[in-house]
């Protein structure tokens, strides 16, 4: 933990506009300065940066927040390392508060954790280049056109066929056995000490940062099973890990795209290609964490897997995900009998840039797949594949996507809309019944609500007289929760240091809405607040409270008060309406 007052200090010291020129090329516009937006990808720049404030927001990808968060978005840091990070660069010393025993004890054992894996790494990697017992993998790399330039890259290595030669390599230089235990790359045995990777070659598995977190190992012939993997360990857990994400980042970034493989040998094909916004999952499915972890850094994938029916199949099952998610997704397919490798080993980058620009819509994909599989020919083959589609359908989160694609299953099985539709609703009768799948990652804007935001922070009378009335009925879920927090922070303060409140705010959605409405300043320009004030009141009243809680909400408020009147009003309104219905 560092202390508050040192990253006050440190905030204090930086000019967030020093810290994202070190990124972003900026140019004044204004009281802001205006760039590229370095999360997405973008041609005209909408990366807006406040001085006075101290905060971004982009207005492309709805970025925003202090000069920490930025540091801790493109560095994928946490807080405290980017507290450090702009400490030392701005000559502020930081003494970090004395750790409690257990937390001593956890740091202590993930730097031998590092230790062990660098140490594994230098190992496995001296054997594959120096010496006899390497040359059986250098030959093989070498049949697969692995030239050392790649193999450096990837830190390749080569277990040898030795019962513990890590486990003396370990031993000879300090590492502790018992920790290394932790990391399941050696084990121990009724005849002492052995190792888990024998006559394999190695690749090192890295987190987002380039951190050595676990291993695989691939035999050099075709035996079985062809690739064994570090276990689960407290550092790696491959259900949230991308393989190559670390080197992927840059152009992740610069592409706003990530392709997405399911082999090493993939991974490296592409990266020999000079494709680099590539990332492989590591012998699983992909899983909810993987697509959030995606979610992150890119606003659109594309899925490449062999082309055979266990590549299909991975890639109807990553469907749901990215349905699920919102993420868009499109399938690269290869020829018929290729996987990534094999296709770049015969073609250029040009041939699968062919490919790519060809990719799909996954479900367009899913959809041709069924079809293929059971020809709509017959009433009863076009009811299976309804059947087929739908649990996915259902989960097409846009609206207008999803209207699409009913028009497009509608014309390819041949049948009405209307027919479809029932098709549908037969299968799950409750489904009306049941609330909207809302997808917790997208904001969904409310339009009262951001403005009353909007409102809040720009200006201070509208901040003071919500300050008086209540958020209770202005505002609900995140808008409430940074309502709550934008009360606290500015009570009894002159002039709020927003930048400070946006390092308080400890979801990142949070942050982003933050520094949108701060940012709202010039479309508000000439605004009577009062005036917008009123209609977003009005408007979340009228959206929250139906005719029987208008009363009850009447009986408990002072009938002096603002809302007693307009809720009077609404309640009148409501009955006329009704009235005029008969
Ligand atoms: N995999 C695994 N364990 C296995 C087989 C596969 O963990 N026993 C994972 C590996 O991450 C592998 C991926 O599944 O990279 C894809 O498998 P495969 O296509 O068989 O391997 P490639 O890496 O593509 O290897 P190669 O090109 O040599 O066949
Ligand atoms: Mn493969």
């Amino acid at each position: 933990m560092i202390p508050e007052e040192k990253v006050r200090e440190v905030a204090e010291r930086i000019s967030i506009v020093e810290v994202v020129s070190e990124y972003v090329q900026l140019r004044r516009s204004g009281g802001n300065f205006l760039g590229l937006c370095p999360f997405h990808g973008e041609k005209t720049p909408s990366f807006n940066v406040n001085p006075a404030r101290e905060i971004f927001h982009c207005f492309g990808c709805g970025a925003g927040g202090n000069a920490f968060s930025f540091l801790m978005k493109i560095e994928g840091v946490s807080f405290p390392e980017a507290v450090k990070i702009l400490a030392r660069k701005s000559g502020v010393e930081i003494e970090e508060r004395q750790l409690s025993q257990a937390e001593k004890q956890a740091q202590d054992e993930r730097q031998q954790f590092q230790k062990i894996n660098e140490l594994a790494t230098n190992y496995y990697r001296s054997i594959l280049t120096k010496g006899q017992e390497g040359e059986q993998a250098r030959q093989y790399l070498a049949r697969r056109a692995v030239e050392s330039d790649i193999s450096e890259a990837y830190r390749l290595g080569f277990a040898p066929d030795r019962r513990d030669g890590l486990v003396k390599h370990l031993n000879s230089n300090g590492a502790v056995l018992e920790v290394a235990l932790k990391l399941g790359i050696i084990r121990k045995g009724d005849a002492g000490w052995f190792d888990l990777f024998r006559n394999r070659l190695i690749f090192p598995i890295c987190d987002a940062r380039g951190q050595i977190i676990a291993f695989a190992g691939r035999v050099l012939d075709s035996s079985l099973p062809k690739y064994i993997n570090s276990p689960e360990s407290p550092l790696y857990h491959k259900s949230s890990v991308l393989f190559g994400l670390d080197m992927a980042l840059q152009s992740i970034r610069n592409e706003n795209a990530v392709i997405i493989v399911e082999g090493y040998f993939d991974h490296l094909a592409l990266y020999r290609a000079g494709i680099r916004n590539v990332v492989a999952t590591c012998g699983t499915a992909l899983t909810p964490t993987h697509a959030a972890l995606i979610k992150r850094h890119a606003e659109r994938v594309y899925t490449l897997f062999d082309s055979d029916s266990a590549g299909k199949k991975a890639t109807i099952r990553s469907m749901e995900l990215f349905l699920e998610q919102r993420i868009p997704a499109d399938v690269i397919m290869l020829p018929a009998g290729d996987d990534p490798d094999s296709f770049l080993s015969k073609q250029s980058t040009e041939a699968f840039f062919e490919q790519r620009d060809k990719a799909r819509p996954i479900f367009d994909f899913f959809v041709r797949s069924l079809l293929q599989e059971t020809p709509p020919s017959s009433v009863s083959n076009k009811v299976k594949v309804i059947n087929e589609l739908s649990p996915c359908f259902k989960k097409i989160g846009d609206t207008a996507e999803r209207s699409l694609y009913e028009k497009e299953i509608c014309r390819l099985l041949d049948i009405r809309t209307h027919e479809f539709r029932k098709q549908l609703g037969g299968l799950s009768p409750a489904r009306s019944h049941q609330a909207p799948v809302v997808n917790g990652n997208i904001p969904v804007i409310d339009r009262s609500q951001e403005m009353l935001l909007a409102l809040m922070g720009n200006f201070p009378e509208a901040l003071e007289t919500i300050r008086g009335q209540g958020v209770g009925t202005l505002f609900e879920g995140d808008y409430l929760t940074l309502a709550e927090t934008i009360l606290k922070e500015t009570a009894n303060i002159d002039s709020p240091d927003w930048s400070a409140m946006m390092g308080r705010l400890d979801k990142q959605e949070l942050r982003d809405m933050l520094s949108r409405l701060l940012f709202s300043a010039s479309q508000l320009e000439g605004m009577d607040w009062q005036i917008a004030f009123d209609d977003c009141r009005q408007a979340r009243i009228k959206k929250q409270l139906t005719t029987k809680n208008i009363s009850l909400r009447l009986a408990v408020i002072d009938p002096d008060s603002e809302e007693h009147a307009a809720l009077l009003k609404l309640a009148d309104e409501e009955l006329r309406t009704r009235k005029s219905k008969f």
